[in-house]
């Protein structure tokens, strides 16, 4: 049995011990917002935080979170009201949006360390999330305005 948090709401599950994260997320738990890309953790678009830490829920078996805080996307604000969100609709960032959840936790985990990052610093950091629709630059300006 692995018990932990996800959004603030505590959930078990008895499936096996590694069964990726993600899946838990997406078929056990009901949340879609979180996406299956390459499975090898190699895209980002699984990325949800783990005890505040960006992590690819893909690569990550549901046993190592027992205890821990999960938050998805759609846990970083129950409104969707945080600066990210704001900034990326302003933007208009999305193209076919498959990624985006994942760039916008990936993004989330990095203001904490960063909280008025450079563009080095952005790149850095997102340089392990891809879009394949190439919205690099509408991200990175999305992050710099969110950041103020
Ligand atoms: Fe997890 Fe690609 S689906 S990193």
């Amino acid at each position: 049995m692995t018990s932990f948090t996800i959004n603030g709401r505590p959930v078990s599950t008895t499936i096996e011990d590694d069964t990726p994260l993600l899946w838990v997320i997406r078929d056990e738990i009901g949340l879609t917002g979180t996406k299956f890309g390459c499975g090898i953790g190699m895209c980002g678009a699984c990325t949800v935080h783990v005890g505040g830490r960006a992590t690819r829920s893909c690569i990550t078996p549901v046993s190592a979170v027992d205890g821990a805080d999960v938050t998805t996307i759609e846990g970083l604000d129950p409104k969707g009201e945080h600066p990210l969100q704001h900034a990326w609709r302003e933007i208009q960032v999305p193209q076919c949006g498959y990624c985006q959840s994942g760039q916008i936790m990936q993004a989330a985990a990095m203001l904490k360390d960063f909280p008025a990052p450079t563009d080095e610093d952005i790149d850095a950091v997102m340089t392990g999330n891809l879009c394949r629709c190439m919205t690099y630059v509408r991200i990175r300006a999305a992050i710099r305005q969110a950041a103020g």
